[in-house]
């Protein structure tokens, strides 16, 4: 059998510590490994797998669209990447889409509109207030906006034009606001830095805030917008709109696409001003029109929401029993269970054993972002599975 780890090894660029299994197989909330072993799937791609693996209403966009056309650019017409573009126009309170493909790259194309905006309309303000812990992709520009020391400090110097601030402190984006402020970007739930939820009153309090200077508000919903936090975008449990919204992750049920979305009063960018070769490819936006309309039409949110209730339920009792577990946060499908140790990777590996993936999202906490079809039956056995590994591991 071909040894996919020690190809890693010896070929691979080593950035990331990957968790010691092949997957090669997935199908709804599982995956296969290169042995034949199976496992539930509570990572999901990383938050991407909205409606599981090779969902077939994906399956079969991907498969139809790709026999038929594979990539024309965006300097032409082609109906998936315009089907997709109404689809989120006319689901959303956006008027303008553009489409690329990658979180990071959406963020880009949200803040150049946002430098646009600057300097037509603001007197050439250019500085976007972005918060500690937040994670925006790891470009240099959006190494910047991540207000993440260690993951800043390799790279300095950083391109400059991003103020990193206290989340949920509305005092500190008043205070670093100024004439060269053009947008605050923020994410409503922080995703990578820990799964932090925003106090019930920020978002609305930083969107008052934006409103009173005119300057502009980006949510940062690459993980937590389609769906995964029991709404279709995240921002709607607050009831506060930003101007500009980024997707990606989920957008395309497990293919590469992503997408900045803008009001039309600041939808500023104009001739020349963007493009991206594989914008709009005809394969992924099919998969992403697919995606979005099964999301819509089956109310996958709203089973997000359920059953995200019904897990941190079952989580809360592991938590009454496990005196080592010293919270349990999150929204819908996107959850954290932190420890008062360093005892992720431990947890991982262990789960990795009893058949379940979750994600070491800090060295004292996991993450849990499974599909968004799941039942309580995968819930019920995922929380078997937690169970058991945290009973041996509190031996
Ligand atoms: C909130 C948020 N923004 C941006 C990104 C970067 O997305 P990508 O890895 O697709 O560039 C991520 C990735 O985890 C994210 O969670």
């Amino acid at each position: 059998m071909v040894n996919y780890q020690e190809i890693d090894k010896k070929y691979y660029m080593q950035t990331i510590v990957r968790d010691p299994v092949t997957i090669v197989k997935g199908k709804g909330a599982r995956v296969w490994d290169d042995t034949g072993k199976k496992y539930l799937d509570f990572v999901g791609g990383l938050a991407v797998n909205c409606l599981g693996h090779c969902h077939p209403a994906v399956v079969k966009a991907v498969k139809n669209q790709v026999g038929t056309l594979m990539q024309t650019s965006l300097w032409y017409y082609s109906p998936p990447f315009l089907q997709l573009a109404e689809l989120l126009v006319t689901n959303s309170p956006f008027q303008r889409v553009f489409i690329c493909n990658s979180g990071l790259e959406a963020n880009e194309g949200a803040v150049k509109l946002a430098r646009r905006y600057g300097a037509l309309k603001l007197g050439g303000a250019y500085e976007v207030i972005t918060a500690f812990n937040s994670f925006h992709g790891r470009s240099l520009a959006m190494t910047a906006a991540t207000g993440q020391k260690h993951i800043q400090d390799p790279f300095r110097p950083l391109p400059v034009g991003f103020v990193n601030v206290e989340f949920n402190n509305i005092e500190a984006i008043k205070k670093a606001t100024t004439d060269k402020t053009c947008a605050v970007m923020l994410e409503v739930v922080q995703a990578e830095g820990g799964v932090n939820i925003p106090a019930d009153d920020y978002l609305k309090k930083v969107r008052d805030w934006c409103d009173a200077k005119g300057i502009l508000l980006i949510f940062d919903e690459v993980q937590t917008g389609i769906g995964r936090i029991g709404k279709l975008f995240g921002y709607q449990l607050w009831g506060v709109e930003p101007d500009v919204i980024t997707l990606a992750k989920g957008l395309g049920g497990g293919m590469p696409i992503a997408a900045f979305m803008a009001k039309e009063k600041c939808a500023v960018l104009t001739l020349g001003e963007h493009n991206a070769t594989f914008g709009g490819n005809p394969v992924t936006s099919a998969a992403a029109y697919s995606t979005v309309k099964y999301l819509i039409e089956n109310d996958v949110p709203g089973n997000a929401m359920k059953i995200g209730k019904y897990l941190m339920e079952k989580l809360g009792e592991l938590k009454q029993k496990y005196s080592f577990i010293t919270d349990v946060r999150g929204r819908g499908l996107l959850i954290a269970v932190e420890f008062n140790k360093d005892i992720s990777k431990q947890v991982v590996l262990v789960c990795i054993e009893n058949s379940l993936l979750v994600n070491r999202l800090k060295p004292n906490a996991i993450r849990l972002i499974p599909p968004l079809i799941i039942g309580n039956q995968e819930v019920d056995e995922a929380i078997g599975i937690l169970d058991r590994v945290f009973s041996e591991i509190s031996k």
